[in-house]
């Protein structure tokens, strides 16, 4: 299984996710791939926000080490799974399809709700991480 993380930035949420995923993944002993991704270009080539390792950290998880990305439609052959974080990630994604294959390969990592930006607010990286760990262990749960 190989799956991608998107978000806007690739430097908040989808470094979480990518980080959650690979270590509960590592711990249910699944050979997954797991990666993560931006729909924007702003960050290119940085690690992720310091607010992000920090959390991560606090709950054992190293995520310094990621690099940030842009999605682009390559992605679609490389993943069996591009799991989002909102909305606007799930239309940007799906703009970039070329075909129901692709459109198909893509849905909210929270299902019907959303892991809200927490770029412009230091007090929401820690519920942002519970929900992104929630979304991570149900997909497992789902997918094993
Ligand atoms: P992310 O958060 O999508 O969770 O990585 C953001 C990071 C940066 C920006 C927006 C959202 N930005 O506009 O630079």
């Amino acid at each position: 299984m190989k799956i991608l993380m998107v978000c806007l930035g690739n430097i908040c949420r989808s470094p979480l996710a990518e980080g959650i995923m690979q270590h509960l993944v590592t711990q249910h002993g699944l050979d997954w791939e797991v990666d993560s991704a931006g729909t924007g270009n702003w960050h290119v080539g940085q690690g992720p926000d310091r607010r992000s390792v920090h959390v991560a950290r606090n709950n054992g998880i190293d995520i310094s080490g990621q690099v940030c990305r842009v999605f682009n439609v390559n992605d679609f052959d490389r993943f069996n799974h591009i799991l989002v974080m909102d909305k606007n990630n799930l239309r940007d994604v799906w703009a970039k399809a070329r075909d129901e294959n692709d459109r198909n390969k893509v849905s909210l990592l929270l299902g019907e709700s959303h892991v809200p930006d927490p770029y412009y607010d230091d007090a929401q990286f820690a519920p942002v991480f519970k929900l992104i760990e929630k979304g991570c262990r149900d997909f497992i749960d789902g997918h094993q």
